[in-house]
């Protein structure tokens, strides 16, 4: 591309950008500094900026940080960024700006305290990989705050939510709750910007959530998550079924206890 229509190209979005706080009536720096507040920075931590286009959030992460590694996919915007931070001042020394896909990231696991993206994910070929991404590349216990256009739920049907979609089909997404890595916890959705933008955030933990699946359950039927998730057998008549309850429950026992013991004696042959 012609970098000059490049660079006008990202010049222009950044006048968008101001149009757009001015339409919702928002103090776009004080919100700014509000998403950003929500990764809780440990002193000088490292953190992964995806999508920073003009660095409009860049700014405020190199105040709070050690180190910013600013992404983005174009190198234009990338460009105006830079100039962003250079008249920004002393802070500019702690920010790295790079070209890079955040839905594939060339860092290793772990290897930041905090992951921030704001305004690209509905432009992401696969938002499920690019917020994966964001997840591995942070510690476990560090914290990834992400979010783009998207009406809130409740305001889809509303002329608020009809003008907007009408304007920019962007705002029909809806915030990726779904889209979440399962090490994802403690997490939070909230709709900033009037309602139309969501705004997610999560602590990154390991793997799935853990769940002890011994416990035994009281009542009737008895078991645990274990011998009711992987013990299944196939299943028998309603009527036999209520025999076995009514007996097991003269036998004191829950109807897995009963069918254990059972099951047990005549495999014995007993
Ligand atoms: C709407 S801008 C938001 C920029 C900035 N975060 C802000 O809030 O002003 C979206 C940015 O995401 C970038 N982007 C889109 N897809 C991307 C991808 N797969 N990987 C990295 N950046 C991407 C675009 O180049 C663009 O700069």
């Amino acid at each position: 591309m012609n970098p000059e229509y490049a660079g006008a190209r990202a010049r222009e979005y950044d006048h968008g950008m101001d149009v757009l706080f001015q339409t919702f009536g928002v103090d776009e720096a004080a919100l700014r500094e509000e998403m950003v507040a929500l990764l809780r920075l440990p002193q000088g931590a490292r953190i992964l900026e995806t999508g920073c286009g003009t660095g409009r959030d860049t700014v405020h992460l190199a105040t709070r940080a050690g180190v910013v590694y600013a992404t983005d996919l174009s190198p234009d915007m990338i460009q105006v960024g830079r100039a962003r931070l250079a008249e920004a001042g002393a802070t500019a020394a702690s920010v790295r700006h790079l070209v890079a896909d955040a839905t594939a990231l060339p860092f290793s696991d772990g290897s930041f305290d905090a992951a921030y993206h704001f305004g690209g994910l509905n432009l992401f070929p696969d938002v499920r990989r690019g917020l994966a991404e964001m997840a591995r590349v942070v510690k476990v216990g560090g914290r990834v705050v992400c979010g783009d256009e998207g009406v809130a739920p409740w305001l889809t049907e509303s002329e608020f939510g009809k003008i907007l979609v009408n304007s920019n089909p962007f705002y029909r997404h809806q915030a990726p709750l779904h889209l979440l890595p399962v090490a994802a916890r403690d997490v939070a959705c909230r709709w900033i910007l009037g309602g139309a933008f969501y705004l997610l955030d999560f602590t990154v933990g390991q793997g799935e959530p853990p769940l002890d699946l011994d416990v035994e359950f009281p009542g009737a039927r008895g078991g645990s998550h274990r011998t009711r998730y992987y013990g299944r057998l196939d299943g028998v008549s309603p009527d036999l079924r209520q025999q076995v309850m009514t007996r097991a429950a003269a036998d004191g026992l829950s109807l897995t206890a009963w069918l254990e013991k059972a099951l047990a004696e005549k495999l014995a042959g007993r």
